[in-house]
């Protein structure tokens, strides 16, 4: 089957990667399905992107942010209409079912809109100043070239997440796809460029992590870096970016729980517990990954929770029927397998699913059929470790103080969830589960463009993506102090009595 080769992006140029090399991506349901060749970039390509990036930013930061602010606009009206055919290609390149890419597409018209809005917003402060006929005031400047790594689970979402605010604000940019799904960035910068995004404000390079991630970290000219993936990987990004002085908004692992306790609304969590733990085949940091349950409800939860999973479609993303997709790629699949024979190890009871799926349909995917383990302790592997697939694991507690003992017990600190029509339990939960978000009879996925998205613990180093978190990040305030006294006055000594 022919297919497209795709180039880097740089100064507003589709240009080959100086190493000459490239990979393909495959769909993860489909290995006869080529969705494209791209550039395996090295160093050297990193150089260039960050060189168009530095010259771009010389004009695009005296662009008016409004006038900036409309161009998100236009794109954000030229992804809703492209939205069908990006999804399918999302699904191609990433597995998620159609319903989900249609959704992470949408998330990047939602980020497109939010952030253009910001155009006629991005307030800073006016304030009096101590001296007499002086004015004083805070306002937000632009960082300069940022450098963005992004991961594969939300192939557009999180690149607009990371774009489209660091755009409003000034900045220009030099983004890494994940090796996976790089399409969907392209797709999205597509719509920038038709919008009328000026050449060299956005670059693309495509390729792995140590060979064209690391130079952008490392890179002098980049003076920020945002970056979404593991922990592990994060943990290099931080330190590399620290050595810099550079600042880093890592966003990275979860182990999300949800509590059930024993009033709560069943046929609801068990619904929410489904959607929260196989939505993109378990592939979201905030994917539902325990499930904490009160021991009065745990049987039936259990039982119709099995039932349920029993009977989840799996194949296919792009059929409408299918309800849960393959994984990413064969390495996410190893890590289901390596963590779902861990798991009976420490004594976890395979309920439903622990293995892959390999024959028929399945035979030229990722497909790992959808997990349930009971008889999991808080302190085991299985329910302290990150899988990044369709597992889940069912932790038995006696009180809600356990519960929320459980749910804290972990290094990880992203999304967490109480299912309970009690609404003094509610609003302690709220206050006392560890993370950058509680939902409340709901799952653990499902984050808002608009709210502040990120963790605490080891999930994240402070930083928030979403909301006015991501103008905080891609800005720099500065202090403006205006004199018109037409004379020296020196601040803490003239106004002193
Ligand atoms: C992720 O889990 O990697 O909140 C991002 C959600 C989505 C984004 C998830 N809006 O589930």
């Amino acid at each position: 089957m022919s297919h497209t080769t795709y180039k880097n992006l740089i100064g507003g140029h589709w240009v080959p990667s100086r190493t000459g090399k490239t990979f393909l991506n495959i769909n993860p349901a489909n290995s006869d399905d080529i969705v494209g060749e791209f550039q395996a970039s090295g160093a050297a390509d990193i150089d260039d992107a960050v060189a168009a990036a530095a010259e771009a930013y010389k004009t695009w930061r005296l662009v008016p942010a409004p006038k900036r602010a409309e161009i998100l606009y236009r794109c954000g009206e030229l992804l809703a209409e492209r939205k069908e055919s990006y999804a399918r290609e999302m699904t191609r390149e990433m597995g998620k079912v159609l319903s989900e890419t249609r959704g992470d597409v949408q998330e990047a018209i939602d980020t497109a809109y939010y952030m253009a809005g910001e155009g006629r917003r991005l307030f800073g402060q006016t304030t009096p100043s101590e001296l007499k006929s002086k004015f004083a005031m805070s306002v937000r400047m632009p960082v300069g070239v940022v450098g963005m790594i992004a991961p594969w689970n939300f192939p557009m979402a999180i690149p607009s997440w990371k774009l489209f605010p660091a755009l409003v604000c000034g900045n220009t940019c030099v983004i890494k796809p994940a090796e996976d799904t790089p399409l969907s960035t392209f797709n999205l910068v597509e719509c920038l460029a038709e919008a009328g995004l000026p050449p060299g404000v956005v670059n693309i390079v495509t390729g792995f992590g140590p060979d064209a991630g690391a130079p952008l970290v490392s890179h002098p000219g980049v003076r920020a870096i945002s970056f979404t993936g593991s922990s592990e990987v994060g943990r290099i990004v931080g330190q590399t970016a620290a050595a810099n002085f550079k600042p880093c908004s890592l966003e990275m692992g979860g182990k999300n729980a949800m509590i059930v306790l024993d009033d709560a609304n069943l046929d609801l969590a068990i619904e929410g517990a489904l959607w929260g733990a196989f939505g993109t085949t378990g592939q979201r940091c905030t994917a539902t990954s325990r499930i904490i349950l009160h021991k009065k409800i745990a049987a039936e939860f259990t039982r119709k929770l099995v039932a349920r999973v029993d009977a989840l479609k799996v194949g296919d993303g792009l059929d409408e029927h299918i309800q849960m997709g393959p994984q990413v790629n064969q390495q996410q699949i190893e890590t289901s397998i390596r963590y779902c024979e861990i798991a009976q190890k420490e004594g976890a009871k395979l309920l439903t699913g622990g293995s892959v799926l390999e024959d028929g349909v399945y035979d030229k995917g990722h497909f790992f059929a959808p997990t349930v383990f009971g008889n999991v302790k808080p302190n085991m592997r299985i329910a302290q470790e990150e899988v990044f697939g369709p597992v889940v694991s069912l932790i038995e507690v006696e009180s809600y103080e356990e519960a929320l003992e459980a749910a804290n017990g972990i290094q990880y600190g992203l999304s967490t969830a109480l299912y309970s029509r009690d609404v003094n339990k509610a609003f302690q939960a709220m206050r006392d589960l560890e993370a950058g978000i509680t939902y409340i009879n709901a799952p653990t996925i499902g984050a808002e463009v608009h709210l502040p998205f990120g963790g605490v613990k080891q999930t994240g180093n402070g930083h928030r993506e979403g909301g006015t978190g991501a103008l905080d990040f891609y800005t720099t305030w500065k202090a403006v102090y205006v004199d018109f006294s037409d004379t020296l006055q020196r601040a803490q000594i003239d106004n002193a009595d």
